[in-house]
């Protein structure tokens, strides 16, 4: 089965197409990143107009690219939730004049589910990434997400969250804090990028809820305390500061990721976990979490760097699943802002609700 996604949750406009093995066809994303980046963030109203202008060439691009025809996909897969309305129904709509268009069924997905999926996906040319097997896992680091789960399978109802963010998501707080130190927007990878050659050390930030048994995270005292410091000492003029400010910050963040996300597979009796959303990009998480892993007998999969950050390919793969056990949602899609992932709710020991 060969399924065509399609994308518009935030800011990016992507399709791709991909078959229900993971391998990618084709997998293109326009990032509206310039349009957005005078504003720090995501501007709701621009992204929507955005998507509208852009949604129908990515789309042709996308089927070009794989050397299809509409009339080729078996089914069409597109973000439902949870993301900016109105740029969800951008694509959305797209979706369903294609599927009327062309008779082919319609599934909805919901977002992260396709960021949980997305080690699933093998691109062309590029080396494969190890998969994980049922159960895992799942540490979601996002610009908008920031949560543990627990993946007994490839559908909603198999996947569980353990616990999130009480404030900020991981990604919110790297972007604010890159704008804090005037390094612009996104600040996620050039943070990443300063911290690489900075001192962790010299600047003692306050760890985010390091308590071992708590599966929540918080990052808004973090952000807070690296506001104060640059009240106090001045946006860091002298770039080994800046460099020092990035790594202890970082560390500080990715320190917390990799204690709760391996309690989290400890507690699960889980031997594997998986890095996704936009923040698995980031270098440090990635061998902080496989070397602790390692220590510890926990397998860490971290996905390629393409399949870390919002793209289409993961909603076409997720929707893939949905379409081979006959689901359509021709009959309507429910979009919303909200995941539809659920908390898991022990009801005894050891039971799941
Ligand atoms: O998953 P994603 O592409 O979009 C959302 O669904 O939010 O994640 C985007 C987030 C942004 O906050 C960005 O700053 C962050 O991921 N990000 C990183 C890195 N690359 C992207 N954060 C830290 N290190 C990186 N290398
Ligand atoms: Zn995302």
């Amino acid at each position: 089965m060969r399924v065509l996604g399609i994308e518009t949750s935030c800011d990016e406009t992507a399709a791709a197409v991909v078959s229900d093995q993971g391998d990618v066809l084709s997998d293109l994303v326009h990032s509206q990143v310039p349009l957005h980046a005078p504003y720090g963030g995501v501007v709701p109203e621009l992204a929507s107009r955005d998507h509208l202008r852009n949604v129908r060439p990515v789309i042709s691009a996308a089927l070009e690219q794989a050397g299809m025809r509409l009339a080729d996909v078996d089914g069409i897969a597109v973000t439902c939730r949870p993301g900016l309305s109105g740029a969800l129904l951008v694509g959305v709509q797209a979706a369903r004049g294609l599927s009327w268009a062309s008779g082919k069924p319609i599934v909805g997905v919901d977002h992260l589910v396709g960021h949980l999926l997305a080690p699933f996906l093998r691109f062309p040319n590029k080396p494969e990434t190890p998969r994980p097997t049922f159960p895992f896992v799942a540490l979601l680091v996002s610009g908008g997400h920031t949560a543990l789960y627990r993946v007994d399978g490839a559908e909603l109802a198999q996947v569980r969250e353990l616990g999130a963010t009480r404030d900020d998501a991981a990604g919110e707080a790297f972007d604010k804090v890159a704008k804090l130190l005037g390094l612009g927007y996104p600040g996620g990878p050039v943070v990443d990028r300063l911290a690489h050659e900075g001192n962790a050390e010299r600047i003692p930030f306050v760890q985010p809820m390091r308590r071992r048994s708590s599966l929540e995270f918080s990052f808004s005292g973090l952000k807070s305390d690296v506001a104060r410091w640059v009240r106090e000492h001045g946006r860091p003029g002298d770039d080994q500061t800046l460099r020092d400010v990035c790594a202890a910050f970082q560390r500080a963040v990715v320190d917390t990721l990799v204690r709760k996300s391996l309690h989290a597979a400890r507690s699960e009796g889980v031997d594997q976990v998986v890095l996704a959303g936009g923040v698995a990009a980031n270098r440090e998480l990635r061998e902080s979490a496989a070397a602790a892993g390692a220590r510890v007998g926990v397998r860490v999969i971290a996905p390629s760097l393409r399949a870390c950050t919002d793209n289409a390919a993961m909603i076409a793969y997720a929707g893939s699943v949905r379409l081979l056990r006959g689901e359509d949602d021709r009959g309507g899609i429910e979009v919303s802002p909200r995941t539809a992932l659920r908390r898991l709710t022990r009801k005894g020991p050891g039971a799941r609700a």
